[in-house]
């Protein structure tokens, strides 16, 4: 009887559009946006068999790569095989190892089943492996296992970080965070839905998305006129732009941040993922360490996950932060509010253990293990060249090289009568031309516009996760597709 009754808004809903949490409505996640919506319709459509100038879809919008056809790693899924049902280890011919480490991770969860919560925190023994790699990873600089969060995603642990900043007294200026544009919408979309104040440092489009400290410094100037800036947000291997970051510039990076005290949030989740000649991986924590004091004992946390890389496990959902030099009592309280989640995923745990601890020579599994690592970051490195090449061959659309992570971010010349057009139909120009490109090819790719970019600039990000042959295809369509799309609106 209560919903059909009319409550005080008028409505027979107690929650409406009107009296909702006004933040979420603001939100935008454009990785999963319009362009997505109308790309899963255009699929029904084709299975109801009707006819477009295309037979599919090919969905290059969103960093999943699985769903393009990336086959699991072997190792990863006999391990969750056998933590999912565990009367396996002893009947199935898998490797020894393979074995071991399903024991292993079974003896951390409670009452030995993958089925239980663990510590909110995660499995103990896996952090214990998270903290061990890293100190590899970092040549030999210590990490505690208490500094390790493990998290369902990288998303979830940044979230998590994020909202320990959110300033709840109205009669302060909203705290601030800085971030990139282009950005991965997760930050945009976070900052609106906790009220913190979003201020955007713009990459260097013309110096292959350099991040430049001066232009740091101006965006901090402005910031500090409308909210108190407290973070720092650094995407390297970046997305959408495919950057990474110079270890000169992580340096500089970090002095701009000590010397404005700014908590510096650092998404390393493409660290696996660097393709070009002369660009390395540096972590913000080694190059912290070795910068010595007082840089050492700043606030930074930094993520990872099992969703990139070569493993891509998108939907297992699993991820860790380090976090480092926090204050005890604040770590305390992000210990008590992932709590309230109860607990990550323990087989997103337990794929993030694979990753951190994986097979080592010698062992059984080691051999097919690093053959499909390498055949995985070799084929990812392959088409991250072919793609910029590709567009860059083009006229009207240039494109950075794709140093790493799994996008490009081309810069298109949208003709001024395809502006007018898309005005007219109140879209943003980069859309529409997006949307033109899905219904004409079948192409789903994301707007520039849900990132962020110099304003009068024109951008998209396709990711280079269709396999090798598709890829050829899809950019072949897409070619063609430009070069008409120009010469109609001409
Ligand atoms: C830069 C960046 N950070 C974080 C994430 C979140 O990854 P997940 O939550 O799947 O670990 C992504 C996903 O695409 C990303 O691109």
């Amino acid at each position: 009887m209560l919903h059909t009754t009319v409550v005080g808004n008028g409505s027979s809903k107690t929650i409406t559009l009107d009296n909702m949490n006004p933040n979420i409505k603001t939100m935008e996640y454009a990785v999963r946006g319009p362009l997505v919506i109308r790309a899963t319709e255009i699929e029904k459509e084709l299975s109801a068999g009707s006819k477009k100038p295309f037979t599919e879809v090919i969905k290059a919008n969103i960093g999943d790569a699985h769903a393009m056809g990336q086959k699991p790693i072997t190792f990863i899924r006999q391990v969750l095989a056998l933590i999912s049902f565990p009367e396996l280890i002893d009947t199935v011919n898998f490797p020894s190892d393979v074995k071991a480490k399903a024991r292993s991770i079974l003896g951390g969860c409670k009452g030995g089943s993958a089925g239980s919560y663990s510590d909110s925190a995660g499995i103990e023994v896996i952090r214990q492996h998270a903290s061990e790699y890293i100190t590899k990873r970092d040549g030999g600089i210590p990490s505690n296992p208490d500094d390790i969060i493990l998290c369902a995603g990288a998303s979830e642990g940044i979230r998590a970080t994020l909202k320990l900043f959110i300033e709840q007294d109205a009669s302060h200026p909203p705290t601030g965070c800085l971030i990139p544009i282009p950005q991965y919408p997760l930050y945009s979309a976070s900052l609106a839905e906790y009220s913190i104040y979003q201020a955007g440092y713009f990459l260097d489009e013309s110096r292959g998305w350099a991040l430049d400290i001066k232009e740091l410094e101006r965006t901090l100037k402005e910031a500090k006129t409308k909210c108190v800036p407290r973070m720092l947000v650094v995407i390297n291997p970046g997305n959408p732009t495919g950057q990474v970051l110079t270890r000169e510039n992580i340096e500089e990076i970090i002095k701009f941040a000590y010397n404005e005290r700014l908590f510096i949030l650092a998404d390393e989740v493409y660290q696996d993922n660097v393709y070009a000649d002369g660009s390395k991986f540096h972590s913000f924590k080694k190059v912290m360490m070795e910068m010595g004091s007082p840089y050492n004992g700043m606030e930074l946390a930094s993520y990872f996950s099992t969703s990139k890389g070569y493993m891509g496990e998108c939907g297992l959902r699993g991820g860790y932060s380090e976090v480092i030099n926090m204050d005890a009592k604040v770590k305390a309280m992000l210990l008590k509010s992932i709590s309230a989640k109860l607990c990550p995923t323990v087989l997103g745990q337990a794929a993030m253990d694979c990753v951190v601890d994986p097979p080592k020579p010698n062992d059984p599994s080691y051999d097919l293990f690093i053959q499909e690592k390498t055949a995985v970051l070799k084929s990812l490195a392959s088409r991250a060249t072919m793609i910029a090449d590709t567009f860059n061959s083009i006229p009207g659309i240039k494109c950075n090289p794709v140093q790493g992570a799994m996008y490009a971010f081309p810069r298109i010349t949208i003709p001024q009568k395809a502006i007018d057009a898309a005005k007219a139909k109140g879209q943003q120009p980069d859309a529409f031309y997006a949307f033109d490109l899905l219904e004409n090819t079948g192409i789903c790719i994301v707007p520039g516009s849900g990132f962020g970019q110099y304003p009068g600039t024109y951008h998209f990000r396709t990711t280079i996760l269709p396999q090798p042959e598709k890829l050829k295809i899809m950019l072949d369509k897409f070619k063609d597709f430009h070069v008409q799309f120009v010469a109609r609106y001409s």
